[in-house]
Protein backbone atom coordinates (compact mmCIF):
# COMPACT_ATOMS: atom_id res chain seq x y z
CA UNK A 1 0.00 0.00 0.00
CA UNK A 2 1.65 3.22 -1.36
CA UNK A 3 0.62 5.50 2.15
CA UNK A 4 2.29 2.84 4.27
CA UNK A 5 5.43 2.57 2.03
CA UNK A 6 5.90 6.50 1.66
CA UNK A 7 5.84 6.79 5.52
CA UNK A 8 7.71 3.62 6.65
CA UNK A 9 10.33 4.67 3.49
CA UNK A 10 11.10 8.74 4.44
CA UNK A 11 10.43 7.90 8.13
CA UNK A 12 14.62 8.68 8.37
CA UNK A 13 14.64 11.53 6.18
CA UNK A 14 11.55 12.98 7.97
CA UNK A 15 13.28 12.61 11.61
CA UNK A 16 16.45 14.48 9.98
CA UNK A 17 14.92 17.36 8.81
CA UNK A 18 12.99 17.65 12.35
CA UNK A 19 16.38 17.51 14.20
CA UNK A 20 17.78 19.86 11.38
CA UNK A 21 15.42 22.44 11.54
CA UNK A 22 15.06 22.07 15.34
CA UNK A 23 12.15 24.96 15.16
CA UNK A 24 11.91 24.54 18.87
CA UNK A 25 15.53 25.60 19.58
CA UNK A 26 16.17 27.57 16.42
CA UNK A 27 13.48 29.78 16.31
CA UNK A 28 13.59 32.45 19.30
CA UNK A 29 13.05 35.92 18.55
CA UNK A 30 10.29 36.58 15.56
CA UNK A 31 13.11 37.78 13.29
CA UNK A 32 14.26 33.80 13.13
CA UNK A 33 10.93 33.09 12.20
CA UNK A 34 11.24 36.05 9.27
CA UNK A 35 14.25 34.09 8.36
CA UNK A 36 12.65 30.75 8.04
CA UNK A 37 9.57 32.19 5.91
CA UNK A 38 12.13 33.92 3.40
CA UNK A 39 13.98 30.70 3.27
CA UNK A 40 11.00 28.39 3.07
CA UNK A 41 9.53 31.14 -0.11
CA UNK A 42 12.94 30.24 -1.81
CA UNK A 43 11.97 26.13 -1.84
CA UNK A 44 8.16 26.37 -2.63
CA UNK A 45 8.04 28.93 -5.15
CA UNK A 46 10.27 27.64 -7.72
CA UNK A 47 8.80 23.79 -6.84
CA UNK A 48 5.24 24.73 -7.40
CA UNK A 49 6.13 26.30 -10.45
CA UNK A 50 7.48 22.83 -11.40
CA UNK A 51 4.96 20.74 -10.30
CA UNK A 52 2.93 23.33 -12.18
CA UNK A 53 4.38 22.46 -15.09
CA UNK A 54 4.22 17.85 -14.82
CA UNK A 55 2.11 16.72 -17.66
CA UNK A 56 -1.20 15.20 -16.71
CA UNK A 57 -1.06 16.35 -12.78
CA UNK A 58 -3.75 18.33 -13.56
CA UNK A 59 -5.93 15.76 -14.50
CA UNK A 60 -6.06 14.08 -11.47
CA UNK A 61 -8.76 15.14 -8.49
CA UNK A 62 -5.60 17.01 -6.34
CA UNK A 63 -7.31 20.55 -6.28
CA UNK A 64 -3.52 21.84 -6.78
CA UNK A 65 -4.77 25.36 -7.16
CA UNK A 66 -6.17 25.46 -3.36
CA UNK A 67 -2.78 23.75 -2.31
CA UNK A 68 -0.34 26.22 -3.52
CA UNK A 69 1.48 27.67 -0.42
CA UNK A 70 2.87 30.49 -2.78
CA UNK A 71 -0.06 33.05 -1.90
CA UNK A 72 0.01 32.19 1.49
CA UNK A 73 4.04 32.76 1.99
CA UNK A 74 3.20 35.69 0.26
CA UNK A 75 1.06 37.30 2.79
CA UNK A 76 2.77 36.25 5.46
CA UNK A 77 6.26 38.25 4.24
CA UNK A 78 3.82 41.15 3.35
CA UNK A 79 2.09 41.14 7.00
CA UNK A 80 6.27 40.56 8.28
CA UNK A 81 7.02 44.04 6.70
CA UNK A 82 8.86 42.55 4.02
CA UNK A 83 8.32 44.76 0.62
CA UNK A 84 7.64 43.36 -2.60
CA UNK A 85 11.50 44.41 -3.89
CA UNK A 86 12.85 42.41 -1.08
CA UNK A 87 10.61 39.31 -1.74
CA UNK A 88 11.82 39.27 -4.92
CA UNK A 89 15.29 39.29 -4.27
CA UNK A 90 14.85 36.58 -1.98
CA UNK A 91 17.14 33.14 -3.74
CA UNK A 92 15.05 30.32 -5.01
CA UNK A 93 16.60 26.59 -4.80
CA UNK A 94 17.92 25.86 -7.63
CA UNK A 95 18.93 22.49 -6.81
CA UNK A 96 15.70 20.63 -6.73
CA UNK A 97 14.29 16.86 -7.12
CA UNK A 98 13.86 15.99 -11.41
CA UNK A 99 9.77 16.35 -11.75
CA UNK A 100 9.51 14.76 -14.89
CA UNK A 101 6.41 12.84 -14.39
CA UNK A 102 3.11 12.00 -12.48
CA UNK A 103 5.01 9.87 -10.21
CA UNK A 104 7.60 12.20 -9.21
CA UNK A 105 5.12 14.63 -8.97
CA UNK A 106 3.06 12.77 -6.53
CA UNK A 107 6.59 11.77 -4.36
CA UNK A 108 6.94 15.42 -4.26
CA UNK A 109 3.87 16.46 -3.17
CA UNK A 110 3.39 13.88 -0.25
CA UNK A 111 6.25 15.41 0.88
CA UNK A 112 5.12 19.17 1.09
CA UNK A 113 1.33 18.18 1.64
CA UNK A 114 2.30 15.81 4.45
CA UNK A 115 4.25 19.23 6.32
CA UNK A 116 0.92 20.58 6.86
CA UNK A 117 0.30 18.20 9.83
CA UNK A 118 3.53 19.08 11.20
CA UNK A 119 2.66 22.70 10.56
CA UNK A 120 -0.03 22.80 12.88
CA UNK A 121 2.33 22.20 15.66
CA UNK A 122 4.20 25.03 14.07
CA UNK A 123 1.26 27.22 13.98
CA UNK A 124 0.70 26.30 17.66
CA UNK A 125 4.51 27.38 18.84
CA UNK A 126 4.03 30.92 16.84
CA UNK A 127 1.30 31.58 18.96
CA UNK A 128 2.31 31.07 21.75
CA UNK A 129 5.92 32.47 21.27
CA UNK A 130 4.98 35.49 19.18
CA UNK A 131 1.45 35.88 19.25
CA UNK A 132 1.61 35.00 15.48
CA UNK A 133 -1.44 33.91 14.23
CA UNK A 134 -2.89 32.93 10.95
CA UNK A 135 -4.03 36.74 10.45
CA UNK A 136 -0.93 38.64 10.96
CA UNK A 137 1.77 36.30 9.57
CA UNK A 138 1.25 32.41 10.33
CA UNK A 139 -0.91 31.62 7.31
CA UNK A 140 1.67 28.90 6.04
CA UNK A 141 2.19 27.05 8.62
CA UNK A 142 -1.72 27.36 9.97
CA UNK A 143 -2.07 26.06 5.49
CA UNK A 144 -5.47 24.56 5.59
CA UNK A 145 -6.52 25.38 8.72
CA UNK A 146 -9.71 23.09 10.14
CA UNK A 147 -9.33 21.39 6.82
CA UNK A 148 -5.93 19.40 7.41
CA UNK A 149 -6.62 16.50 7.78
CA UNK A 150 -9.64 16.29 5.59
CA UNK A 151 -7.07 17.73 2.88
CA UNK A 152 -4.38 15.24 3.74
CA UNK A 153 -6.97 12.13 3.58
CA UNK A 154 -8.12 13.45 0.08
CA UNK A 155 -4.58 13.57 -1.24
CA UNK A 156 -3.77 10.46 0.00
CA UNK A 157 -6.46 8.58 -1.29
CA UNK A 158 -5.91 10.41 -5.15
CA UNK A 159 -2.26 8.71 -4.74
CA UNK A 160 -3.71 5.50 -4.02
CA UNK A 161 -5.71 5.59 -6.51
CA UNK A 162 -2.84 6.21 -8.91
CA UNK A 163 -0.57 3.92 -7.43
CA UNK A 164 -1.09 0.76 -9.63
CA UNK A 165 2.05 -1.39 -9.90
CA UNK A 166 5.32 -1.24 -7.83
CA UNK A 167 7.35 0.08 -10.49
CA UNK A 168 4.84 3.36 -10.18
CA UNK A 169 5.17 2.90 -6.22
CA UNK A 170 8.89 3.14 -6.53
CA UNK A 171 9.00 6.04 -8.51
CA UNK A 172 6.79 7.84 -6.03
CA UNK A 173 8.88 6.51 -3.36
CA UNK A 174 11.87 7.47 -4.99
CA UNK A 175 11.01 11.37 -5.40
CA UNK A 176 9.87 11.81 -2.29
CA UNK A 177 13.13 10.80 -0.48
CA UNK A 178 14.62 13.26 -3.07
CA UNK A 179 12.49 15.69 -2.08
CA UNK A 180 12.96 15.23 1.28
CA UNK A 181 16.63 15.55 0.52
CA UNK A 182 16.54 18.74 -1.50
CA UNK A 183 14.54 20.39 1.56
CA UNK A 184 17.61 19.46 3.92
CA UNK A 185 19.84 20.47 1.91
CA UNK A 186 18.41 23.88 1.12
CA UNK A 187 17.24 24.39 5.21
CA UNK A 188 21.13 23.23 5.99
CA UNK A 189 22.50 25.80 8.73
CA UNK A 190 19.49 28.18 7.92
CA UNK A 191 19.78 29.86 11.45
CA UNK A 192 23.15 28.52 12.78
CA UNK A 193 25.41 31.27 10.90
C1 LIG B 1 10.18 20.72 12.11
C2 LIG B 1 9.12 20.35 12.53
C3 LIG B 1 8.22 19.23 12.15
C4 LIG B 1 7.45 18.59 13.03
C5 LIG B 1 7.38 18.87 14.51
C6 LIG B 1 6.71 17.59 12.31
C7 LIG B 1 5.78 16.77 12.87
C8 LIG B 1 5.00 15.89 12.20
C9 LIG B 1 3.95 15.09 12.79
C10 LIG B 1 3.56 15.12 14.25
C11 LIG B 1 3.42 14.34 11.81
C12 LIG B 1 2.35 13.28 11.96
C13 LIG B 1 1.01 13.90 11.95
C14 LIG B 1 -0.07 12.88 12.05
O1 LIG B 1 0.02 11.79 11.49
O2 LIG B 1 -1.05 13.20 12.69
C15 LIG B 1 4.11 14.65 10.60
C16 LIG B 1 3.84 14.08 9.39
C17 LIG B 1 4.52 14.38 8.24
N1 LIG B 1 5.46 15.35 8.07
FE1 LIG B 1 6.28 16.45 9.54
N2 LIG B 1 7.04 17.65 10.99
C18 LIG B 1 7.95 18.64 10.85
C19 LIG B 1 8.52 19.04 9.67
C20 LIG B 1 8.25 18.49 8.46
C21 LIG B 1 8.81 18.96 7.22
C22 LIG B 1 9.71 20.18 7.09
C23 LIG B 1 8.36 18.13 6.25
C24 LIG B 1 8.63 18.17 4.78
C25 LIG B 1 9.54 18.87 4.18
C26 LIG B 1 7.49 17.16 6.87
C27 LIG B 1 6.82 16.15 6.20
C28 LIG B 1 5.90 15.31 6.77
C29 LIG B 1 5.20 14.26 6.07
C30 LIG B 1 5.36 13.87 4.61
C31 LIG B 1 4.33 13.67 6.98
C32 LIG B 1 3.33 12.55 6.71
C33 LIG B 1 3.80 11.23 7.25
C34 LIG B 1 2.75 10.16 6.89
O3 LIG B 1 1.81 10.00 7.67
O4 LIG B 1 2.88 9.54 5.83
N3 LIG B 1 7.45 17.40 8.20
N4 LIG B 1 5.05 15.61 10.85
Amino acid sequence: MILTRLKDETRQSHQATEQQLDLFNRMLTKSDYSRLLGRFWGFYVPIESKLNQVVGLNELPLNLPARQKKPLLERDLTSLDWNELAIQALPWCADLPALDSVPHALGCLYVLEGSTLGGQIISRLLQERFGITPDNGGRFFASYGPDVRSMWKAFGETVTGYSTGPQVEDAIVDSAIETFAAFGRWFQHWNQD
